[in-house]
């Protein structure tokens, strides 16, 4: 099965809706998203609303769909971020609340393993080193696991000697899941934060076991634009831009 894997939409619509785009182009139907639908962005409702459009999406909580819905205390985000999700808050219907409110922590279907940050804080941990990797390494059942929240592509695995190994994953890079645990992080599609500016998604085939990630431009004045209009922190249209 051919998935979409992508993560960290945090409600930028134009980017979404260019993503998706170029996974109907390349025949994607099934979708995996490692969670923060909303936060940060201007267009919650429209971006909950096209995924829970899709025939197959499935996706875990992160921390900012969390603190929309109450689940998760606000003292943990900065002032932009809580301005965000009190704005999230307003513009999201009850349907797309309650479907945000019933996101679980972690996913194991057959294939694969998905969770927001790591598999040990699904919610709250960046996994960017080798020691946090092993130290997750046990956690889960099913490799590859796929995780967002850190907004950059990245692949951490262990290699023939059982070391662990990592690398950030640049678009068009191919990587086949072997031996060993693996754990991939797709990048994000509304905030990326690896200085490239694109939307960052990623496609699986659980049968060749090959994990790609690409970049899908978007138009990024628009979301910056809106950002404005609706009176959200002026740094987070800014940020867009820089890939940051
Ligand atoms: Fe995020």
């Amino acid at each position: 099965m051919i998935y979409g894997v992508f993560s960290d939409v945090h409600a930028n619509f134009e980017a979404l809706r260019l993503v998706l785009g170029f996974y109907e182009k390349n025949k994607v139907e099934h979708f995996i998203c490692c969670g923060d639908l909303v936060g940060y962005g201007p267009q919650p409702q429209e971006c909950v609303q096209a995924l829970m459009a899709l025939k197959d999406f499935r996706a875990v909580t992160g921390n900012h769909d969390a603190a929309v819905t109450g689940r998760m205390d606000m003292k943990w985000f900065n002032p932009n971020a809580c301005a965000a999700i009190e704005f999230t808050r307003k513009n999201l219907s009850g349907a797309s609340l309650a479907f945000l409110s019933a996101l679980p922590e972690k996913l194991e279907p057959p294939d694969f393993t998905v969770v927001h940050g790591s598999p040990r804080k699904p919610m709250t941990e960046y996994l960017l080193g080798e020691n946090q990797f092993l130290d997750n390494l046990k956690l889960w059942e099913v490799s590859p696991c796929f995780m967002g929240h850190t907004h950059m592509p990245a692949y951490f695995r262990q290699n023939a000697a059982g070391l662990p190994e990592s690398d950030f994953l640049g678009p068009m890079r191919r990587m086949t899941v072997g031996a060993g645990r693996f754990m991939f992080n797709p990048g994000s599609v509304g905030q990326p934060r690896d200085n490239d500016p694109r939307a960052s998604c990623a496609i699986y085939d659980t049968v060749t076991k090959v994990f790609e990630v690409f970049r899908v431009s978007y138009d990024i004045e628009k979301t910056s634009r809106l950002i404005n209009e609706f009176k959200l922190p002026v740094a987070l249209g800014e940020r867009l831009a820089l890939g940051f």
